[in-house]
């Protein structure tokens, strides 16, 4: 909980830290990357930081997190806590790295507001960073801890042989992966992901998330869609092979079917259903009887991933129903599954939860029509294949 000295200073200074907060992202991490040039190489994703999404990421995070300190000071932020905190464990981030952040961040500060920065402030800020990482800290080592023994980020990487690779459209391809020593596969919730870490050509080890679409003979299945001017998903997929070993961390990620009975809605458009697969097959896994609509867009059938999988587990779920929608079909289909993904002609069931997957214009479209259609804001839940800009804040 914030102290009231420092409250009263962060509610007066929030208006000018917000606003500057594009300017001072960009100079904290030129200093951290100056300071520590290992870190953009091998633990930060280089392609966010060039697109320039990881900045606004971290900087959204850090203004959200004291608004809502200020408006419910004995709450803490939970959610947007737990998101943040599983993707620090899965790229293996430590504590001690929160004084290096903390450190250049501040520096940062002080270049950008100067004399604004007052002992006081600084002080009050302080505080507001350090509740902050506390809370990470405390969350990441729970988490580190029940997906490796001994607690040490490095233990996270664990070598994966490939066992299996296939096609599934020109631009995506699937991965069946074991553990090389021959030990099982970690158990995992339908919807997490896993971190992949590849030694690119330069030397540079970069890492990036890739959402479990299921598991099969022992083996973890995760698929990747080739990214135009994309370095991992490049590689990999002109690279990697079956015999191959990659390094994987063990599954994580805050967004997971929920047990339950009640009934699911899944939505997901392009590559995003990945996880909506793994939740699929799991629901098919276990004999599940809850009612479940899935509604899945895509350029055409050919682009479209895991059609066969969509058919054969909507088929073997009795109270599932399918709704695709392709801008560009091939061949007849029907005209109201024709264009953009449009739930006013899918009937929502009353009290359902909903899992969302895709492009951030989709996620934004479908959430508003779930509103719309009185699925309660808590119950609608997203995934986003990059860093979160806080499209539901
Ligand atoms: C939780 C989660 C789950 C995910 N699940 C999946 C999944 O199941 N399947 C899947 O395929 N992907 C998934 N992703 C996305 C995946 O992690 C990668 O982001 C994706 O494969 C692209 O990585 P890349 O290295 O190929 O592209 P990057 O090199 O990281 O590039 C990303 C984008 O930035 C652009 N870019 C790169 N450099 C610059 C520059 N200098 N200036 C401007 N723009 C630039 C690229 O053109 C590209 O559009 C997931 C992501 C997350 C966070
Ligand atoms: C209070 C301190 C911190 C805050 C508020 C913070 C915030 C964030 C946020 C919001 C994300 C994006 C999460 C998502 O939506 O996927 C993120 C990811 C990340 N953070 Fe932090 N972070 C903090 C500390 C650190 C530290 C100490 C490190 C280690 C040097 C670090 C390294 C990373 C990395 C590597 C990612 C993944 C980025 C990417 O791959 O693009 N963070 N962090």
């Amino acid at each position: 909980m914030l102290s009231a000295k420092s409250a009263e200073v962060v509610e007066a200074t929030l208006p000018v830290v917000g606003a500057a907060i594009g300017d001072i992202t960009p100079i904290f991490y030129d200093r951290l990357f100056a300071a520590h040039p290992e870190l953009l190489r091998d633990l930060f994703n280089r392609g966010n930081q060039a697109n320039g999404t990881q900045r606004e990421a971290l900087a959204g995070s850090i203004a959200a997190f004291a608004t809502a300190l200020l408006a419910h000071p004995d709450q803490r932020p939970d959610a947007m806590l737990a998101r943040i905190a599983h993707k620090h464990v899965s790229v293996g981030i430590g504590d001690d790295q929160y004084k290096v952040v903390h450190e250049h961040l501040f520096a940062a500060i002080v270049e950008v507001l100067g004399e604004a920065v007052t002992p006081e402030v600084a002080a009050a800020w302080d505080e507001v960073y350090w509740l902050m990482a506390n809370a990470l800290i405390a969350v990441e080592d729970r988490l580190r801890a029940e997906v490796a023994a001994g607690g040490d980020p490095a233990d996270l990487w664990r070598p994966y042989t490939v066992v299996a690779r296939h096609q599934e459209t020109e631009a995506v391809t699937t991965y069946l992966v074991r553990p090389a020593d021959g030990g099982p596969v970690p158990a995992f919730r339908p919807g997490q992901y896993v971190s992949v870490r590849t030694e690119l050509t330069d030397g540079a080890h970069q890492i990036r998330q890739y959402s479990l679409s299921g598991s099969a003979d022992g083996a973890l299945r995760f698929s990747v869609k080739r990214e135009d001017g994309g370095e991992v998903s490049s590689h990999l997929h002109d690279h990697l092979k079956a015999g191959d070993t990659i390094e994987l961390a063990p599954p994580l990620g805050d967004i997971a079917l929920a047990d339950g009975d009640g009934p699911v809605l899944l939505a997901s458009a392009g590559i995003g259903n990945t996880p909506m697969t793994a939740m699929l097959d799991h629901l098919a896994a276990t004999g599940s009887t809850r009612r479940i609509v899935s509604v899945h867009g895509d350029r055409d059938q050919l682009s479209h991933a895991f059609r066969a999988d969509l058919a054969r587990l909507t088929t073997a779920l009795p109270n599932a129903t399918s709704h695709v929608f392709y801008e560009q079909p091939l061949g007849e289909w029907p005209a109201e599954r024709t264009g953009r993904v449009d739930l006013s002609t899918v009937e929502v069931p009353a009290g359902a939860t909903a899992y969302l997957c895709g492009p951030l214009p989709f996620l934004r479209a479908v959430r508003e029509q779930l509103l719309t259609a009185g699925v309660p804001a808590a119950d609608i839940h997203y995934e986003v294949f990059g860093p979160d800009l806080w499209l539901g804040a």
